[in-house]
This record gives C-alpha cells, sequence and structure tokens, in this order.
C-alpha cells in the first residue's frame, strides 16, 4: 500500500511512520507535515534514508499540495495525525486549531473523496467526550460528544466531518479516538516529558490545582498498533476506542518520575488551575479489543520507566527542542536546498 501520514514529524506520527516502514516492507509511506513548532525532523532521521519513506513538507489546509502529493505517490489511504493538540495554547488562541484540525480535515476528506481512496483513518482523542465523574464508567462510542476546550473542540467538529463525508458521500472513513498518550519524543509541554525535564533540571513541577486529575496512560507504541489494526481490519464508518485501562492521578504521574530520578518531592509546586480544566477521561475499549483483536502490549511501570529514561539519555534532542536549534536543523537542510 501507498499510505499518506500527516502529520508524520509530529509524536505520534513519527512512531507510526516507523511502525508502518517496519512492519510492511513492501508499502510506500509519504510523510506530509507542516512542521510547526512541534513537528521535528529529528524524530525521523533514522528513516530518512529509507527509499521507500518520502517528507513532504506542507500543510494539510493546502488543498493543490495534497492533490500533488496523492498523484505523484499514488496515495491509496490517508492516515491523519496533523493537528494542534495542547489545550493550554488552545486557551490562548483557538484559530490554529480550527484552521487545521477543523479545515484541514475537510481537505483531507475531499481529497479522500476526490481520489477515491480505500482507507481514511481520523486519528483523535478522549477529549471530545468532555469530563468524567469519579464513580462514571469509561466512555463507550456511543456517548454524546461534549468538548470542553477549544481543542477538544476543533478535534470534535473534526470527528463529526469525517462522519457527515462517509454517511454523504461514502467515503471509507474510521476515527480512533485514544486516551492520554507517552512515551520518547513527545513534545516537552505535555505532562510527563515537561516533568521528567524540569526535575532533571531541579525545576519546579507545575501542578495544576489539586493534582487529583486522572487521565488513562497508554504507551505510543501501543497506540500505533491500534490505529493499523482499525486501518486494516476496521469497519469503514465506525468509531474505535483506544484505551489501556490505565488510570492514574496527575500527582500520582509525577511522584513516580521524581521518585525514579530520585529527586525531592520539594520540587512539586501546586499552580493555578488550567481553565475548564476535565477532571477525568477513561476511555472502553472493548469494540477495538473484540472486533480488531488489540490489546495494550506494554505495562505502563516499565514503559513509563522506558521514558523517563529515554529522556536522560537523549538530552541532545530536548536541549535542541527548548532552543529551538531543531528549526534551524530543518532550515539548513530543506529550505535551503
Ligand atoms: P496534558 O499533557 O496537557 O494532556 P491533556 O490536558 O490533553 O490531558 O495534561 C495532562 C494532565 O496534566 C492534565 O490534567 C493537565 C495536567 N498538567 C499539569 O498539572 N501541569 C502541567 O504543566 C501540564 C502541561 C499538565
Amino acid at each position: 500500500m501507498n499510505l499518506l501520514v500527516t502529520g508524520g514529524c509530529g509524536f505520534i506520527g513519527n512512531h507510526f511512520v516507523r511502525h508502518w516502514l517496519g512492519r510492511y516492507p513492501d508499502d510506500v509511506v509519504v510523510n506530509l507535515d507542516a512542521l510547526t513548532y512541534s513537528g521535528n525532523l529529528a524524530n525521523l532521521a533514522d528513516v530518512a534514508a529509507n527509499a521507500r519513506y518520502r517528507f513532504v513538507h506542507g500543510s494539510i489546509c493546502d488543498r493543490p499540495l495534497v492533490e500533488r502529493v496523492c498523484e505523484e505517490s499514488n496515495i491509496e489511504a490517508i492516515v491523519n495525525f496533523a493537528a494542534h493538540t495542547h489545550v493550554d495554547r488552545s486557551i490562548l488562541d483557538a484559530s490554529p486549531f480550527i484552521e487545521t484540525n477543523v479545515r484541514g480535515v475537510q481537505v483531507l476528506l475531499d481529497v479522500a473523496r476526490s481520489r477515491s481512496l480505500s482507507r481514511f483513518v481520523q486519528v483523535s482523542t478522549d477529549e471530545v467526550y468532555g469530563a468524567l465523574g469519579t464513580g462514571d464508567l469509561p466512555t463507550t462510542e456511543k456517548a454524546p460528544l461534549a468538548p470542553n476546550s477549544p481543542y477538544a473542540a476543533s478535534k470534535a467538529a473534526g470527528d463529526l466531518l469525517v462522519h457527515a463525508c462517509h454517511r454523504t458521500y461514502g467515503v471509507p472513513a474510521i476515527v480512533t479516538r485514544c486516551s492520554n498518550n507517552f512515551g520518547p519524543y513527545q513534545f516537552p509541554e505535555k505532562l510527563i516529558p515537561l516533568m521528567i525535564i524540569n526535575a532533571l533540571d531541579n525545576k519546579p513541577l507545575p501542578v495544576y490545582g489539586d493534582g487529583l486529575y486522572v487521565r488513562d496512560w497508554i504507551y505510543v507504541g501501543d497506540h500505533c498498533e491500534a490505529i493499523d489494526l482499525a486501518l486494516c481490519r476496521g469497519r469503514v464508518g465506525e468509531i474505535y476506542h483506544i484505551g489501556s485501562s490505565n488510570e492514574r492521578t496527575n500527582i500520582e504521574i509525577v511522584e513516580r518520575i521524581l521518585d525514579h530520578l530520585g529527586k525531592p518531592r520539594s520540587l512539586i509546586q501546586h499552580v493555578k488551575d488550567r481553565p475548564g480544566h476535565d477532571r477525568r477521561y477513561a476511555l472502553d475499549a472493548a469494540r477495538a479489543r473484540e472486533e480488531l483483536g488489540w490489546s495494550p502490549r506494554h505495562d505502563f511501570a516499565g514503559a513509563l520507566t522506558a521514558t523517563i529514561n529515554w529522556y536522560v539519555e537523549r538530552r541532545s534532542w530536548w536541549e535542541a527542542v527548548l532552543t529551538g536549534e531543531y528549526r534551524r536543523f530543518y532550515e539548513a537542510w530543506y529550505v535551503k536546498r
């Protein structure tokens, strides 16, 4: 298959590109990425020379470009990772979220339709359902959408466009919704990498509010495996939840990181809460387990330890990210050529 992965230079996308190239030795992967602040070419430096991999710099909002890429590489399916994803940034300015997560999705759907692609997978999030209460059962795919942040609202809108495009035009689309991911190459604005990096530099760890907010954490590799199965085996028009039934409070995550690094808990600093902060997310992933034969393979403690160790060993990666050095790498190698 010739696959178009959008946003492949981001956190989950880069793991998926590597996963697909490794798993399917006859397939070609084209990675279309706008290289916004969180997209980093260094994330895929290890596959850059692979003859079955091609990088294209550009936005999913650029329809002529998306058409041209699909034509040139004879694309058969799209997996859309391209998105603005950080809740706090969406609170400061929602516009880029609407542009990419809503308009960009429609552009991809229009191209999928005009070229009669065989699959379109929209990678989405549990945040579209809003917050769960402490005693509530995990969310099933039948739950109503009730997003609370501009980010979550933009993803919900994109998902609805996918649904509409399937119902109206028969585009063979699938939506996957996953819980909070962690692993190597995650941009250090998200909870786990931010806390690891601050702890390593003995800086305060900013915990929002009481720190008792609950997220359902999944290792990124397990997420990629589920997207692969959804693409290959999923029923078109369906939504699949991807979650590990691994609910943890933020404070537990932060304490585990400090303990593993041998740093004092006094580094924890409770700060002003995020506005509209969702108390808890938890997904019921029974459909993915039963229909796709998927189950997560990584245990939380081991995967978190491996992730912390990765950030310890790859200081050069995150220091370049923090200083913006990775953007100069891009300018030197791609823009000037
Ligand atoms: P985040 O990684 O931003 O993911 P999301 O908000 O999409 O779930 O945050 C995870 C949780 O950690 C969330 O409850 C907010 C909290 N958090 C902090 O307490 N401090 C921080 O500095 C960050 C970035 C997040």
